[in-house]
């Protein structure tokens, strides 16, 4: 494999810190961003989305996504939609645009556990039919997508991501900061599962799909021991010594933050069998050993 790697969303969360993991391995990181970023670990160069030519590259990254952790109105819908899977289809364009032994080996795909839909207690693994709701119809149409580049002899890898913590991250940090305050609490009753992952494992399996040939198709990017929102809450307030307890009512959620307040409220035990079985091995198992990290 051409050891030149191209990271869309590498001046983001994830993907800054993947790049840098990939340049220890021995590649060269090219980044792919709107705007740029110039103190990025482990990126040579930078190139704007429509500057792109993947002749020479081996891998191509796509992390690309507009935030939607906020509300869901028809504008941003477009947005996430955009980011999403009109990246993904611009990307696989490209690839089909050159001759074959020119095409990169790898596409390792951003996409979420939100395809599931919400699920209930059903353990979820890499191989689960996909559920309902607009996330996971947004996911889906992503995940469709990246097939493309199948059919032109690219490996194709779909990481369905879960809550990534890690600081920086916006999920980490935004819990944190209500929890600090003392106003953390679970969300609606608290029952529902939450898939995480702690942010340094996420990316060594990105690193693991990356340079094992056997890893292909659609990969749960979360760690073996999903927890229900209220033990994560229960966790984390342990973690920074606040036992205050607000819970979040679900119709409240809703009111403030629309869609994404409903996305919340749903869960899937998903479980990394495709990464375990391929033998990766996860760092932060536990959810308690993951937060004793991040909270020092
Ligand atoms: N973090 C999580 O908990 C989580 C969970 C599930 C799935 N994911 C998915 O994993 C990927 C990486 O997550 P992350 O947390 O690293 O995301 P992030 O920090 O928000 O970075 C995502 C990247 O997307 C690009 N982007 C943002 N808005 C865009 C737009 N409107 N059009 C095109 N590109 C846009 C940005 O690149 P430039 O501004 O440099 O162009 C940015 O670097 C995303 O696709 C996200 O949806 C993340």
């Amino acid at each position: 494999m051409r050891k030149h790697a191209m990271i869309y969303g590498a001046s983001g969360f994830v993907g800054s810190g993947l790049a840098g993991m990939l340049a220890a391995k021995g590649f060269e990181v090219t980044g792919v961003s709107r705007k740029g970023r110039g103190d990025v670990e482990g990126v040579s160069r930078w190139v704007k989305p429509e500057a792109v030519d993947f002749a020479g590259c081996g891998v191509v990254v796509n992390l690309a996504g507009a935030p939607i952790d906020k509300r869901w109105t028809d504008e941003k819908k477009k947005e996430f939609h955009e980011s999403r899977v009109g990246v993904t289809e611009d990307i696989v364009t490209k690839i089909a645009a050159l001759p074959e032994e020119e095409r990169p080996k790898v596409l390792l795909n951003a996409s979420a556990v939100g395809i599931y839909g919400g699920r209930g207690d059903e353990v979820l693994d890499d191989s689960a039919t996909r559920g309902g709701g607009y996330l996971a119809d947004l996911c889906d149409a992503w995940e469709k997508a990246a097939d493309r580049a199948e059919a032109l002899g690219v490996r194709v890898v779909k990481f369905r991501i879960g809550v990534v913590l890690g600081k920086g991250g916006q999920a980490f940090e935004k819990l944190m900061m209500v929890f600090k305050l003392g106003i953390g609490g679970r969300l609606g009753d608290g029952q529902q599962w939450m898939p995480w992952i702690h942010v340094e494992d996420l990316r060594l399996a990105m690193v693991f799909c990356i340079t094992t040939e056997a890893a292909e198709g659609a990969v749960n990017g979360t760690a073996p021991e999903p927890e229900r929102n209220i033990d994560l809450t229960r966790k984390l307030s342990k973690a920074v010594n606040r036992w205050v307890f607000f819970p979040v009512p679900g119709f409240a959620l809703k009111l403030a933050l629309g869609g994404f307040g409903g996305a919340l409220l749903v869960g899937q035990k998903a479980i990394p069998t495709k990464l375990e079985s391929l033998g990766f091995t996860f760092r932060y198992r536990k959810l308690e050993d993951a937060l004793n990290e991040l909270t020092g």
